[in-house]
């Protein structure tokens, strides 16, 4: 089911113009799935990525001895080896139960030049691996963490930089002094509000609690930045984590809170939706993931990502200086479901995704505008021409929201109020629909 899964459009072309980007200033990283990836994706994954302005992918790994797995490793290390883009593993707990499964195959990547480090020591992560099921023989999770890992590492002669997402865990103000005193950071991998919360901005509580303690204690913290999640697989797997008030805040936040990292999340996860950057058909070919995602271009959030990464690496605490990067006076994206709230999806088997009363009928706009200009106004219309909402735009950043989302196709358009003209336009590429007897089926 495609149905309550944002689309983009983008505003204009991505200019190849990054493509040269210096990576310096605070890191930022883009979560990367290793599935069956071809070797020419993985070159262009990495072509794709620097471009953007990005440090390195964090690798998710969750099997390292499939040959598919292994292989796709090792096309993304010959290739961020010649492009001079950086990665490190995110060991993700939901495949692994412990770090002895694979602290031989992190030993064998450490000391490629493409392994990315922090303060000389390769970076570690990981997804999950803090609840109390991952002591690892241990009388805590910490000292599980650091007897199954950090100290295998050091007594091999590697010493890591260990800062892993435990999602698993709670954020709380003694993090660091009392239930984790070994990690070296911490990264706050729920960027999305839960359906439980209602109809909220993406909250900062979690992550100004994390930052906070992390720097108390002299240790480092990574924040999340995602558009949305939904996920669609099985009874057990099928909910929805609100893109509405998400991104178009995300950027502000972070460049407000001043993490030491930020992690995009994510560059290709199809089964959660949130992918910026190619979505490969191989890893997901014959999956409902595949099914649910096909067509849906999410590389429109392109548009805004190198101005939003230029920032944060520029020291930037506000969006102010977000501006076109494609030397165009106007450029974004806009995104918004393709079913209404209320359609009709009776037959999908699955059923309408947990956190469905979340979703609301908008299109949001984030349009950037080129220093000086200050006489553009941006207009949305749904089914082609009806007029949900126009508004004025400022030099820099634009976020703009309208409800009023029907049926038909999503037109987005800027116009210069000063002679009349338009200066750009985007068109949704999937029409939104109302009533889809058989969702999975009719959208796959
Ligand atoms: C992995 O790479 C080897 C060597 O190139 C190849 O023979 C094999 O078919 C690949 N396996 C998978 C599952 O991609
Ligand atoms: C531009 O947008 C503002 C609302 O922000 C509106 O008052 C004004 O009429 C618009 N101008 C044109 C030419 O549409």
């Amino acid at each position: 089911m495609r149905s309550f899964f944002s689309i983009l459009g983008a505003l204009s072309a991505l200019s190849s113009t990054f493509a040269n980007a210096a990576t310096i200033g605070k890191p930022v990283f883009f979560h990367y799935l290793i599935g069956t990836v071809y070797d020419e994706h993985c070159q262009q994954d990495i072509l794709d990525a620097r471009a953007l302005g990005a440090d390195a992918f964090a690798l998710n790994i969750a099997n390292d001895d499939a040959a598919w797995s292994l292989n796709t490793t090792s096309y993304l290390f010959k290739w961020a080896n010649e492009y001079n883009f950086k990665l490190f593993f995110s060991f993700d707990m939901t495949g692994f139960s412990n770090p002895d499964q694979f602290t031989d195959f992190l030993l064998s990547y450490v000391t490629n030049d493409a392994y990315y480090t922090y303060n000389g020591l390769p970076f570690v992560s990981t997804f999950n691996g803090g609840a109390s099921t991952y002591k690892f023989g241990q009388d805590s999770v910490n000292d599980g963490w650091k007897v199954a890992l950090q100290d295998v590492m050091s007594n091999a002669g590697h010493p890591i930089y260990f800062i892993p997402a435990f999602q698993d865990t709670t954020a709380l103000p003694d993090y660091f002094t009392n239930d984790f005193p070994t990690l070296d950071g911490a990264m706050n991998w729920n960027s999305w509000p839960f359906a439980s919360q209602g109809d909220i901005i993406v909250p900062t509580t979690d992550d100004q609690t994390y930052l906070t303690a992390a720097h108390a204690s002299s240790k480092t913290f990574m924040m999340g930045v995602s558009p949305l999640q939904f996920k669609h697989i099985d009874s057990s797997q099928n909910w929805y984590r609100r893109g509405e008030q998400n991104l178009e805040y995300r950027f502000g936040q972070v460049l407000s809170l001043q993490p030491d990292f930020v992690e995009l999340q994510t560059w290709n996860d199809a089964g959660e939706s949130h992918y910026m950057g190619n979505s490969w058909p191989e890893p997901i070919a014959g999956t409902v993931e595949g099914a649910y995602t096909d067509s849906y271009d999410h590389t429109g959030y392109q548009q805004i990502l190198p101005a939003f990464i230029k920032a944060f690496k520029a020291g930037a605490t506000n969006t102010d200086t977000m501006f076109p990067t494609n030397g165009a006076n106007a450029q974004g994206v806009f995104w918004h479901h393709t079913l209404l709230a209320n359609a009709d999806c009776s037959a999908d088997g699955l059923g309408k995704p947990s956190g469905i009363e979340t979703v609301e009928d908008k299109v949001t706009a984030v349009v950037l505008v080129a220093e000086g200009v200050t006489t553009y106004n941006v207009s949305i219309f749904s089914n082609t021409d009806t007029l949900l909402g126009t508004t004025k735009l400022v030099p820099g950043y634009n976020a703009y929201s309208v409800a009023g989302l029907d049926t038909g196709t999503v037109v987005v358009s800027v116009e210069d109020t000063s002679s009349g003209s338009e200066v750009v336009k985007g068109t949704g590429p999937i029409a939104v629909s109302a009533s889809v007897p058989i969702c999975l089926e009719t959208m796959a």
